[in-house]
């Protein structure tokens, strides 16, 4: 057929045919709020690195928590700024933990909320690296078991799901095997299987304090050039007994999201990352972008590629213009 017989224009004439054939959707129940819990009272103190979003104290975490579960955002993942950091991440797995605090907190206040625990050792560590070290190594196997600790002292305090962020291999195992010891069966593990060594991540280790003091994450997270890996890893994850996988960052690894959406059939998430947001904060600041567009065409994009879900710091702003 071809021209003039086939005009594709037809069917963007107006909004309302436009909004008729259109292919994906993006709603606030697909979004997932990160939250920065530290110490205190009445602390909100904004990111230098991240306009717009903020450390805040267990309190103003539950406002926000209450703001975005009025807004229809499924769930909030908390990520914890201890007191102090020592080499075995000792705040990571207290009970009384400033993220255990939190989630608690959190669950009553807003108990239709989801709450998703990040399960990694970089923020509670004084060297800032995600597991063991020994000399310059991070020691894997050594790691499994304060990972898994963790896991459960999330979940103890009320955490919906754990989302083991820190890429040792063997630690979905390690911690589905440790919840279900603990009578934590029916708690589900959102595994971050395919973790890329990313410089997309610089703002959220100022904001998390979690930058390491030596060397980099390259032994653990993957390497940016590689997509078959992120299918074995996510293969990996789910034998190991993963509920749902997450593909981390999202806008640069678009095509690692559609052939893991299409190999799985448990739900696929993406982490619109921290440098992510910060780009388009700082294009938009200089009035060189249409932040509000950006934003949405961004969350579009990543639920086109295949992610049923996605954790962006824009959760709360996009539910907003969705609402509408
Ligand atoms: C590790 C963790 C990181 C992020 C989420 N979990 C940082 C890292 O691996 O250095 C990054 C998220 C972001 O950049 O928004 N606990």
């Amino acid at each position: 057929m071809g021209f003039p017989v086939d005009r594709p224009r037809r069917l963007r004439r107006s909004e309302a045919i436009r909004s008729f054939v259109r292919e994906t959707d993006l709603s606030p129940g697909d979004l997932v709020q990160p939250l920065f819990v530290c110490p205190g009272r009445k602390v909100r103190q904004e990111i230098r690195s991240m306009p717009g979003q903020h450390n805040l104290s267990v309190d103003e975490a539950v406002a926000d928590a209450q703001e975005a579960g009025a807004l229809g955002v499924a769930a909030v993942i908390l990520f914890g700024i201890p007191e102090t950091k020592d080499a075995r991440a000792s705040g990571a797995y207290d009970p009384q933990g400033i993220v255990q605090e939190a989630a608690a907190a959190i669950k009553k206040a807003v108990p239709d909320l989801l709450v998703i625990a990040d399960v990694c050792l970089c923020e509670y560590t004084d060297h800032g690296h995600c597991g063991v070290v020994q000399g310059t190594e991070i020691v894997n196997d050594a790691t499994l078991d304060l990972l898994a600790r963790t896991a459960v002292s999330q979940a103890r305090a009320g955490a919906d799901i754990v989302a083991p962020s820190d890429m040792m291999d063997g630690r979905v195992a390690a911690i589905r095997a440790a919840l279900d010891a603990a009578g934590l069966a029916g708690t589900p593990i959102l595994s971050y299987a395919a973790k890329y060594a990313s410089g997309f991540y610089g703002p959220f280790r100022e904001a998390a304090q979690s930058a390491p003091k030596f060397g980099d994450r390259r032994s653990h997270q993957m390497d940016p050039a590689n997509a078959r890996e992120a299918l074995r890893e996510v293969d990996l994850d789910l034998e190991e007994g993963a509920d749902m996988v997450l593909i981390k960052p999202a806008l640069p690894y678009l095509d690692v999201i559609r052939q893991v959406r299409d190999r799985v059939t448990v739900p696929v998430g993406a982490y619109h990352v921290s440098g992510e947001y910060s780009m388009i904060e700082a294009a938009a600041r200089n009035g060189w972008i249409d932040r509000d567009r950006v934003m949405m065409e961004s969350l579009l994009s990543i639920r086109r590629a295949g992610a049923d879900f996605i954790l962006t710091y824009y959760a709360r702003d996009a539910a907003r213009l969705l609402r509408r």
